[in-house]
């Protein structure tokens, strides 16, 4: 009996079948061997140029598969001294594998390669059999029919994962680029009520200013009547003489010499005070420069003191103590803005972080080794022990609805990573929290 008809060589849906699909896409149509069939003509079959992709042939009887016969057991049984003469009449079911691996067409393309991946040995001398639900023999399947599904569907997953991964560096990008725009937007709040203050006494002072600076000029008008009445309008003094004098004597008296000495302190406030506002202006104008993420040399002291004067208002509102103790430090290579962002998180963090009526926020600066150091340290309400490892976590906040993005510290985590740097943190519920930024002396490479 003939064993064999229509066999693909490659069935056209290997590389495009989906791990998650059934088998039919790898269906081969096989004719089956039927148990009876003689060794001898099965060994003939096998030379068949329509088997060449086959390892193994299936054994059914009727529709009931039994086991296949490998070219491997084949070999075996030929290579055998009289192997042909003692075998060849016999029955091929003699010599079948009954432990084949029989698949129902419907099994997922991944589960099948994890149960041939449970059985293989070395060397690979069987593929499968396909059967239909009811366990009818439909025809077999190949193992490497399998494993280039699941390498075409590796290559799609990967390049899936690449894409996602680009998609979502590219929000990451987003995010931080938003919380800069966050962070300066609070910045600029913070100026603006920072140079309110200033503004407000200069121009209280330049009012005061104008106000006796007029009554010293009309005094003065009143002093030349009085001069022109009594030389040079008549030889008499005129009739309103008195009036004039007493006009003048009011004028003076409004007009003391303390006054003028007023003036000069206003002047003298309101020139300071154009000073604050001045430097105000000149730090945004830094920040403003600073914002272009460039790696630059940067003073960590002065960045400290920038990102202080930004969030003062805050803390004064808030009636918190602030200490800023400044160690002795070498410029470091940095990007001063992100620097910033990082150091402006750490001290909202801080102020949020008070609740009661003795708040105090403490910044030290310091050189250790090779590192330059920044610590926060406040005597908030601390942070959880369950909480502490997710604090860095994108969009972990146990702020209320609104307060807090969550975003704060994954983000500086980011930026002081990207440094080289490191950002720790040690905190007692109750007590307070330390936050610890290192950053090195000579960064290897910054990519900001
Ligand atoms: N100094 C601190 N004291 C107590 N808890 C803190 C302190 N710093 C951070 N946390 C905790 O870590 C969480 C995450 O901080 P993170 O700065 O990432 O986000 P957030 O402050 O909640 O929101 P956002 O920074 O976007 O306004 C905070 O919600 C808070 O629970
Ligand atoms: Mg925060």
């Amino acid at each position: 009996m003939s064993a064999v008809i229509a066999n693909r060589s490659q069935p056209p849906g290997a590389a495009a079948a989906r791990p998650s699909q059934g088998l039919s896409a790898l269906l081969r149509n096989t004719q089956a061997l039927d148990p009876l069939t003689p060794v001898d003509s099965v060994a003939d079959s096998m030379l068949d140029s329509r088997y060449a992709g086959l390892l193994s042939l299936p054994v059914v009887r009727g529709d009931e598969p039994i086991g296949t016969i490998s070219r491997y057991e084949m070999m075996r049984v030929f290579l055998m001294r009289f192997g042909r003469e003692l075998y060849g009449h016999r029955a091929i079911e003699t010599l079948a594998n009954r432990n084949a691996l029989i698949l129902a067409i419907d099994t997922p393309i991944d589960e099948a390669a994890r149960l041939i991946a449970e059985r293989i040995q070395s060397p690979i001398t069987d593929d499968f059999i396909l059967v239909d639900s009811g366990g009818r023999y439909l025809g077999t399947g190949v193992v490497l029919d399998v494993l280039r599904a699941m390498d075409a569907s590796l290559a799609e997953r990967s390049s899936e994962l690449e894409r996602a991964y680009a998609r979502l560096k590219s929000s990451q990008l987003q995010l931080v680029q938003s919380e800069k725009m966050a962070s300066l937007g609070q910045m600029v709040a913070g100026l603006v009520h920072e140079i309110n203050t200033p503004l407000g006494y200069v121009r209280n002072n330049v009012e005061m200013t104008r106000n006796t600076l007029g009554d010293a000029g009309r005094l003065l008008g009143a002093y030349e009547a009085i001069h022109r009445s009594l030389f040079e309008e008549s030889v008499e003094p005129p009739a309103d003489l008195p009036d004039r004098l007493a006009e003048a004597a009011e004028l003076r008296r409004r007009v003391d010499e303390s006054a003028l000495i007023d003036i000069g302190e206003l002047l003298d406030d309101s020139l300071h005070g154009l000073g604050q506002i001045a430097e105000l202006v000149d730090n945004l104008k830094n920040f403003s420069r600073l914002d272009q993420g460039l790696l630059q040399k940067a003073d960590l002291n002065q960045l400290v003191a920038s990102a202080l004067r930004i969030v003062q208002h805050v803390m004064r509102k808030r009636d918190i103590e602030v200490i800023f103790q400044n160690g002795e430090l070498p410029e470091i290579p940095c990007a001063p803005a992100q620097i910033n962002q990082v150091l402006l998180n750490l001290l909202n963090n801080a102020a949020q972080a008070i609740e009661h009526e003795h708040g105090r926020i403490t910044v030290r600066t310091q050189l250790m080794g090779a590192r330059v150091l920044v610590l926060v340290e406040d005597n908030g309400k601390g942070i959880e022990q369950k909480h502490l490892e997710r604090i860095f976590d994108p969009f972990f906040t146990t702020k209320e609805v609104g307060k807090g993005t969550g975003l704060g510290l994954s983000i500086a985590h980011q930026i002081v990573t990207r440094h080289n740097g490191l950002l720790r943190v040690v905190s007692r519920p109750g007590v307070g929290t330390r936050f610890l930024l290192a950053l090195p002396v000579a960064a290897r490479e910054v990519r900001t």
